[in-house]
Formats: structure tokens, C-alpha cells, sequence
């Protein structure tokens, strides 16, 4: 199978100091849907922001290895490049322009494309997908449901016709019943298009009801891989991200309190 991104041996630093990946590997098969799992700080998003290109405030950079999407090497090729490239993410905060509409959130995000055709796949691709999307289309984007914002994300990402969609926290706290419809229409997606994607994910249930392989990033390294069937009955997977075992927990507990103290100081 070919491999349609292939991270290797990836270092990267925020502001020169922080070494926040130690050296990630990782591979996302070509028409697959992959997931990355990992505990809050692991560097989950990091991973995708090295991806998809650093936006320059966060002073990060790539200190070692290599990105390389369909066998090219981009590594520390910068927005809007990666776009252009057909490589686009879902973020995982400020994922909508608030003061737009949800149909005029669609339409800003391919600045490039002709009006026709972008109105065309709006109206027959995103709201076939999302319905619930088109009864929204004039209400502004600030007034949505956290669901409804990931499903307007996620429309917005796929205007853009991407060849890889990440996406960086697909259920985090949204409501059970909308993340069964998000992974419904993202399933949909999948079987009509085949689109690739890489989805990160802190819930080990929501990550293996979409992908076929995945990661399991620990401390900015993968610690983790293998078939999704394969991971749902391994022991550390069941004892950390399935909530099913008691192992490791303290540690997960601790990663995240030390997180929550990060985030108080900033
Ligand atoms: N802008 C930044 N400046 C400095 N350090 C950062 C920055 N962003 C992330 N880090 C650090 O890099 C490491 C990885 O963070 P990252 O946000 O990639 O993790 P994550 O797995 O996405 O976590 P979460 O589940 O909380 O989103 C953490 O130790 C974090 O403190
Ligand atoms: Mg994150």
C-alpha cells in the first residue's frame, strides 16, 4: 500500500527550548483513515501543526527528520502552501469565523476558486453531507452548537478539496449523539471519496470507529502502532484510552493536571 505521508524521525522545538517531539514516526496510507491517539500534552497537535505548516507566532520549528507527502519532501513548508499541496486541517480551536454565516464560512475558505463551481459544490457535495449544515447556511457561525462547529470545520476543510484532511480533535467535548453523526458523515465521506485522513483523538472509541491503523503518541514519541484491531485489545490502549483498566491511569491523571496548571499560567 503507498504510503500517501510519511513522518520520519521528527524533532520539534517551541521557542529554541521546548522539545515537544523527540523524534515521531509515522505513516498515513493512501486512501486510509489513520488515527493518532494520545494523552493531553503527548503532542498530538504539534505533530499536525508540523504537518500542515507552523503559523510563525508560535515560534516552532522543525529541528530534525523529515515530512514527506507523496513522496515529496515538504518539510517546514508553511500555510497556505500545505494547502495548495492538497493538505488541510481541521484545528482544533478557532476551527470557524464567528461573525460569518455558515454559508459564507464556506465560501471564504477557497479564495482561489471560481464562484460557479465553488457555490456548485457547496450546495451538491457539503450540504448533501452535512443537511443539517444547509438549514444553518445563514446563521452566523458564533451562534452554533459545538457540533454543528466541527461539521461546518470539516465542510469548510473539504471546499478546498484536500488530498489529506487532518483533523485535531474530532469529539473533544462535544455531545456523544453529534459525534455519532459527525463519524457518520465522515464515514460517508470515506466510502464516496476515499479521501486519506489523519485524525487525532483522545478517545480510543471515536478514533476506532473511523480508522484502520493508528499511532499512540506518548511524550512527544510514538510509543504505539498497529491495526485498529489490533490496538483495541492491547493491554496499555485498553488501560489508558478505553477507561477499561486501571494501569497507567495515574499517569494519564497526572499528564493532565500538569496540562491544566500549563494552561492556568499562560
Ligand atoms: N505554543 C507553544 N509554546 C510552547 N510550548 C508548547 C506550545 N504548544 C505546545 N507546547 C508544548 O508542546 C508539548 C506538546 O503539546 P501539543 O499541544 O502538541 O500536545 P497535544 O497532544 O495536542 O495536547 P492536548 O491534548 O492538550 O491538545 C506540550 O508539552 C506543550 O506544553
Ligand atoms: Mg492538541
Amino acid at each position: 500500500m503507498t504510503d500517501i505521508l510519511e513522518i520520519t524521525d521528527l524533532e520539534v522545538t517551541y521557542q529554541r527550548s521546548i522539545l515537544a517531539l523527540h523524534g515521531v514516526n509515522l505513516r498515513v496510507a493512501k486512501g486510509q483513515i489513520t488515527s493518532l491517539l494520545g494523552a493531553n500534552g503527548a503532542g498530538k497537535s504539534t505533530t499536525l501543526r508540523a504537518i500542515s505548516g507552523f503559523i510563525g507566532l508560535d515560534n516552532a520549528r522543525v529541528n530534525a527528520g523529515r515530512v514527506r507527502f507523496r513522496g515529496e519532501d515538504i518539510t517546514g513548508l508553511q500555510l497556505p502552501r500545505t494547502i495548495h499541496k492538497g493538505i488541510v486541517l481541521v484545528p482544533e480551536r478557532d476551527k470557524v469565523f464567528t461573525n460569518l454565516t455558515v454559508a459564507e464560512n464556506l465560501e471564504v475558505v477557497a479564495t482561489s476558486r471560481e464562484e460557479g463551481s465553488k457555490w456548485q459544490q457547496i450546495e451538491e457535495e457539503i450540504f448533501v453531507y452535512f443537511p443539517r449544515l444547509a438549514k444553518l447556511r445563514n446563521k452566523p457561525a458564533g451562534l452554533l452548537s459545538g457540533g454543528e462547529r466541527q461539521m461546518l470545520a470539516i465542510g469548510g476543510a473539504l471546499v478546498c478539496r484536500p488530498q489529506l484532511l487532518l483533523i485535531d480533535e474530532l469529539s473533544l467535548g462535544l455531545a456523544p449523539v453529534i459525534v455519532d453523526e459527525i463519524i457518520e458523515r465522515l464515514r460517508e465521506v470515506h466510502a464516496k471519496t476515499e479521501l486519506s485522513m489523519l485524525l487525532v483523538e483522545q478517545s480510543a472509541a471515536v478514533a476506532f470507529a473511523l480508522a484502520s491503523y493508528g499511532f499512540v503518541l506518548e511524550n512527544g514519541k510514538v510509543e504505539l502502532e498497529g491495526a485498529t484491531e489490533d490496538l483495541r485489545s492491547n493491554q496499555k490502549v485498553l488501560d489508558l484510552y478505553l477507561g477499561t483498566g486501571s494501569t497507567g491511569r495515574a499517569d494519564y491523571l497526572a499528564n493532565a493536571r500538569r496540562r491544566f496548571e500549563e494552561r492556568a499560567n499562560v
